[in-house]
């Protein structure tokens, strides 16, 4: 009776703390296994070798109307085994369709991989429910993997092919942080900026070190994928990054907008909360009395004129709310003349504030959290600062 009591608790407390993907016994695929689409003879253990679907891509969403997801962060659209020539299969295994993906996450006791999903794998509300989403994926993509089939996976548990697909899936998209990628290159969803499909490129490039392909919708940016070749089973195995094929994006050359979540364009207003003046738009977080100006590059940050440097920040007044305040420093109140960031020129202006990745919030002007300098400055070097992206270096400033 004791040892019984013992082992249910400390069972409770084992599993409690760890990452669902660790829950499951890993796969006995070898090592040596080729890359899928870069074997050169024929596999025949397909439980260790994907194929036909040996190009995998993870496919984000970037909501704008109807917003859906956390602000600052994309969403989940799928885990999809592409074929190597870039055909596809989908819906392939009917047979394993199943009624509730909810049920079998808790069921398998994912359910940290459940409520993750709760908050990034957002459905249209317009086309329905997230369950409806997830299992749509589930029975287009998931049942397309070979590594998933039936015989390779010995296990009683329900589904057990679905837990090991939606736990990929949640896993692959948290290492993909595609708002934290364009964000540390100065780019910030804005309803005036506009961007060149290779500069978003660029900067994703930079950022993640492969260039994934991404899907306009008009002229505004709503989709992104990140291509991968698999060693060994999705269940464990290892996803090897590559750039996606060229052609590979669909959206216009030049004039493409990333929108900000919400409040611009056609999207409806937030309902959600009633705000009265000073409330944050970004779930609690206040503006401050006093801050310093950080770059967004990690180097140095806005010095008293409003200048960048790595010499000692200024702190700097803010007085107003979120959605308009003036900035002042010791030099004076700050604004932009003739496209320039300045403090103490009687040329006081109104900022905002926008969020940014990790809770934090980006100074605004205008509506665009996206200034520039010509160079990153060093030693006592100070750099001018001007709104818009026309500089050399482009970098937001993080209130910190
Ligand atoms: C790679 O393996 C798959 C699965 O057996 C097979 O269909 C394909 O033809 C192989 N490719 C080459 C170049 O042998």
């Amino acid at each position: 009776m004791v040892v019984a009591l013992t082992f249910a608790v400390a069972a409770t407390t084992f599993t409690s703390h760890l990452d669902a993907g660790s829950l499951f016994p890993r796969t006995s695929c070898s090592a040596s296994t080729p890359l899928s689409c870069h074997n050169t003879t024929k596999q025949t253990n397909l439980c260790c070798f994907e194929s036909p679907g040996g190009s995998i891509l993870q496919t984000q969403f970037w909501d704008t109307d109807p917003s859906t997801g956390p602000t600052n962060s994309w969403t989940i659209h799928g885990l999809w085994p592409d074929h190597c020539d870039n055909s596809y299969s989908e819906n392939c295994d009917p047979s394993r369709y199943y009624s509730s993906i909810t049920n079998i996450l808790e069921n398998a006791g994912a359910t940290d991989v459940l409520s993750y999903m709760q908050t990034y794998w957002k459905n249209d509300p317009n086309d329905g429910s997230d369950e409806e989403f997830w299992e749509h994926e589930w029975d287009t993509h998931g049942t397309c993997y070979s590594t998933l089939a039936p015989a390779c996976i010995s296990s009683n548990v329900e589904g057990q092919d679905a837990v090991y697909f939606f736990t990929r899936v949640v896993n692959t998209f948290k290492t993909l942080n595609t708002y934290d990628f364009l964000f540390s290159q100065g780019i910030t969803p804005s309803s005036s900026q506009t961007h060149t499909l290779s500069s978003l490129q660029t900067a994703l490039k930079s950022a993640y070190g492969y260039t994934p392909a991404l899907t306009c919708s008009g002229s505004d940016l709503n989709q992104i994928a990140y291509y991968f070749n698999l060693q060994g089973s999705l269940i464990d195995g290892v996803l090897e990054s590559y750039d996606a094929p060229s052609g590979g994006s669909d959206c216009p050359t030049s004039g493409i907008r990333y929108l900000p979540k919400s409040g611009s364009g056609s999207s409806p207003p937030p309902t959600t909360t009633t705000t009265s003046a000073g409330t944050s738009p970004t779930r609690g977080a206040g503006l401050p009395n006093k801050a310093t100006l950080q770059s967004s590059t990690g180097t140095g940050c806005l010095l008293s004129y409003g200048t960048w440097s790595t010499q000692t920040c200024a702190t700097f007044t803010f007085s107003g709310t979120l959605s308009g305040f003036t900035l002042t420093s010791s030099k004076g109140g700050c604004g932009v003349q003739g496209g320039i960031l300045t403090c103490g020129n009687e040329n006081e202006g109104t900022f905002t504030a926008l969020s940014a990745s990790g809770g934090e919030m980006s100074l605004a002007w205008g509506g665009s959290t996206t200034f520039s300098s010509d160079a990153v400055p060093s030693g006592q070097v100070q750099e001018r600062v001007y709104t818009g992206s026309g500089h050399e270096k482009v970098l937001s400033f993080i209130i910190s």
